[in-house]
């Protein structure tokens, strides 16, 4: 790989993400460690009912992880051994680890080339007689073709489960993703738009559902833990199946309560970064931004994500190296997971069956977008990014 010869774009490291975090948040964290209840308990039902507002939903459980949520909604749904569940391979391996967790089989969908948002027909093309769900990730914070897909789902008689981890504040018409969802799971994990740490939410419009998943997120146990110990609780309880430890903290709500309130204000400083990368990217020959989806929809801007074409004379992994010589950090989100060792070796026949998940996976860079970025350190990228491509002289 070349090295340029010019000094460093940068002095100072950009970090690929960090979270905001003000003086509201650190201050209710002390008063929770204070207070003499820390785990589950006032905090975290105030956290969980200021989410299910935002979001619109009729029913909003907080739970340890997006992982944790994605596992129990199958398992609330009834999925195990002898289903398979359709999803894209372009995600997270938490999207696909829960369908083998729940000893279901994954079957996979390619993506729209552009996008990176699960292909409809080919969704519609994977059904089989043991399909029994559909997993759609609102992948870097576009909404998937809901309606398309809630039509496919009620033909075939599939539930339909929308991995929402990239999706607080999405927008799908003009109505938040998750508000009419049967169920859909966010993460709050330190790089997506607000977090509390590690954690979690799932929404559903579905009481029923609602019921089953506090029985799966908390040892199947009939009554929560923090109500045992309330003046009026008492400590008996019953376990009515073998649940998980999947509960939520009221330090994670400490930091959370305030987060939510400053989302909006978030994903608008988002939304500005990823206006002017837009305009520079436009101009640079041979690095290729994600399009918008071709529906109306609010793009919650958790990921800029970009294609380095082959084209720009520079692999995709030279690029990142060069990035981080200039100081800038990346990410990848994500090598396609049917390449991944594990599901490579289990099945095998996945390999050469998703053209546009491989070309992406072999491609895609995440840039920094984050509220802390000033438009100088957006434009300390942008510079990075051309000086990669060997751009400077050549501009489309
Ligand atoms: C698409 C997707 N699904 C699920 C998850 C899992 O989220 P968590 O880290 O909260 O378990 C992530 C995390 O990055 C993700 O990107």
């Amino acid at each position: 790989m070349e090295t340029p010869a010019q000094k460093s774009i940068r002095e100072e490291f950009l970090p690929f993400s960090r979270p905001t975090i003000g003086d509201e948040e650190i201050n209710e964290v002390v008063e929770t460690l204070r207070s003499g209840w820390i785990t589950t308990g006032a905090r975290t039902q105030k956290f969980e009912e200021a989410c299910r507002a935002y979001v619109g939903a009729e029913h909003a459980l907080a739970v340890s992880s997006a992982t944790a949520g994605l596992h129990i909604a199958l398992l609330a749904l009834g999925i195990g051994p002898g289903d398979e569940v359709i999803a894209p391979s372009i995600t997270f391996a938490a999207t696909i680890n829960v369908i083998e967790m729940v000893g279901a089989t994954p079957v996979f969908a390619d993506v729209d080339r552009d996008t990176l948002l699960i292909d409809c027909d080919a969704v519609e093309s994977a059904i089989s007689a043991r399909t029994k769900a559909v997993i759609p990730v609102h992948y870097a914070g576009q909404p998937a073709d809901m309606a398309r897909l809630e039509e496919i789902c009620r033909r075939h008689g599939l539930a339909l489960l929308e991995d929402a981890a990239h999706a607080i504040g999405t927008r799908y018409g003009d109505r938040n993703v998750g508000a009419d969802s049967r169920i859909a799971v966010f993460s709050f994990h330190p790089i997506k738009n607000m977090t509390t740490g590690e954690g979690g939410l799932i929404t559903t419009s579905s009481a029923e559902l609602a019921d089953r998943l506090r029985l799966y997120r908390f040892h199947g146990m009939s009554k929560d833990a923090w109500k045992r110990y309330d003046k009026e609780g008492t400590p008996h309880y019953d376990i009515v199946l073998p649940g998980y430890k999947y509960n939520f903290m009221d330090i994670q709500a400490a930091i959370g309560i305030h987060q939510v309130a400053k989302l909006e204000s978030f994903i608008e400083r988002r939304s500005e970064i990823a206006r002017r990368y837009d305009a520079a990217f436009g101009g640079i020959d041979g690095i290729s931004p994600l399009k918008a989806a071709p529906y109306p929809a609010r793009h919650a801007r958790h990921l800029y994500v970009v294609r380095i074409e082959d084209r720009a004379g520079v692999s995709r992994d030279d690029f990142i190296r060069l990035l981080g010589r200039n100081n800038v950090g990346t990410g990848i989100h994500f090598t396609a997971i049917h390449l991944q060792p594990y599901y490579r070796n289990k099945y095998p026949h996945w390999e050469g069956r998703l053209p546009n998940s491989e070309w992406n996976s072999a491609r895609i860079v995440s840039l920094p977008i984050y509220p802390l970025m000033s438009d100088s350190d957006a434009e300390d990228v942008i510079a990075a990014c051309r000086l990669a491509v060997g751009s400077e002289g050549r501009q489309a």
